[in-house]
């Protein structure tokens, strides 16, 4: 890989991602202005994800909001793979898909993909994945979804019904498909090739038309579904992603939950949060003090402002503000870290809080076979 190429795919991310280059390689659509403005009229609100091209591209949001507006509702899905505890990467898609819910009045299903992450980690039990589904199911409810309106779907708990629509969709997709999408070779074992059947089943849970908020690197997975929906008689899945949020050591990778220096847990104490961003977070600073009040910081590659910006700080006046003062030099770079300290434990103090809670109201959202 050359210094300026990058890789997105489900299971690996590297590189310094080209937005641009990743939509034209994955043949998706930027949100526009004019289907920014859509949106947020049709939902009746502004959400500044999308003002500020976290959500960058989609696939079919248009029809979606055709049929919105013709009074056919359609329905929201997204997932996790239980790999380990929640970071603030994560919460993007389920965030926003909140709010996609409230403004549409819409069905949710989150899967819980227990089964892929046990194939797809080495060192991971399906015990492990299931006590992470359990611990990524209380993060999820945190976030405030209506239990009546909203199920989470566990892979190995509900496979009963996932399996006669995973059926469909495998009896369509075949090897050299899933090969030349993920990369697979003959060494990959073949739960993985069999896996993006079980990722796609919940878009045809019901009826209706599905809308995925989702990471970019998950897109893959469901171009194999809309090329073979059609083939099943099924409407195909209407996208929405989000960009990759760098791991805190910097923009050459995303934050994963491998990577414990480089991320930030909804589980992490305060303390834990202050010293890994003073200590990991990639600063945009110059070298001294004297240096940075003459020249000033970069804000464009400081990962604490990044993290404002894309998920801590949604009033736009403040992150202006923050923007000026810290180009100028007038903002030094442990000042900046200092304010995303302190928005990120307000944050976790109050998720951590409702994510105690979730405990006793786990049941009501689990999805029950029939
Ligand atoms: P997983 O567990 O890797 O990620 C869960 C969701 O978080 C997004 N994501 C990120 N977004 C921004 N910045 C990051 N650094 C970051 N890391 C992860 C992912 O894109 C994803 O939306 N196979 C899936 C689970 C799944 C799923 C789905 C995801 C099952 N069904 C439907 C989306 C839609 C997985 O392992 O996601």
């Amino acid at each position: 890989m050359s210094a300026d190429d990058f890789i997105v795919t489900p299971w690996h991310v590297e590189g310094d991602i080209d937005y641009d280059k990743l939509v034209k390689r994955f043949g998706t659509e930027k949100i526009s202005s004019v289907l920014s403005e859509r949106i947020k009229k049709v939902a009746g609100e502004d959400h500044f994800m999308l003002r500020r091209g976290i959500f960058f591209s989609h696939r079919e949001m248009n029809r979606i909001l055709d049929d919105y507006e013709k009074g056919n509702k359609f329905f929201l899905y997204t997932g996790r793979g239980p790999s380990g505890h929640t970071h603030i990467g994560h919460l993007i898609p389920w965030v926003f898909a909140k709010w996609l819910q409230e403004k549409f009045d819409v069905n949710m299903y989150f899967q819980l993909t227990d089964d892929e992450k046990f194939y797809a980690k080495p060192n991971l039990t399906l015990e492990d994945t299931s006590k992470f589904a359990y611990e990524n199911a209380l993060d999820f409810i945190a976030l405030g979804f209506k239990p009546e309106k909203t199920k989470i779907i566990i892979n190995t708990r509900n496979i009963q019904t996932l399996y006669p629509i995973a059926a469909q969709v495998a009896k369509k997709i075949n090897f050299s498909n899933t090969k030349a999408t993920f990369g697979f070779t003959n060494e990959t074992n073949i739960g993985m090739i069999f896996y993006t059947a079980l990722q796609s089943a919940p878009c045809f849970i019901e009826d209706k038309p599905v809308l995925i908020p989702l990471g970019v690197d998950q897109d893959p997975h469901f171009r194999l579904t809309r090329d073979i929906a059609p083939k099943i008689g099924k409407p195909k899945p209407a996208l929405i992603h989000n960009i990759m949020i760098p791991s805190l050591e910097g923009p050459g990778g995303k934050m994963s939950a491998s990577d414990e220096n480089g991320t930030v847990y909804t589980t992490d104490a305060p303390n834990i949060v202050k010293k890994k961003i003073n200590k990991y977070a990639f600063s945009g600073g110059q070298p001294d003090i004297e240096e940075h009040r003459k020249l000033g910081g970069n804000p464009d590659i400081d990962v604490s402002f990044q993290y404002l910006r894309i998920f801590f700080e949604p009033d736009d006046n403040k992150l202006k503000s923050i923007y000026e003062d810290y180009k100028s030099g007038k903002l030094l770079s442990g000042e900046l870290k200092a304010i995303l300290i302190e928005k990120i434990n307000d944050f976790l103090a109050v998720h951590q809080e409702k994510r105690e809670k979730a405990k006793s109201q786990i049941d009501q959202f689990l999805f029950e076979n029939k």
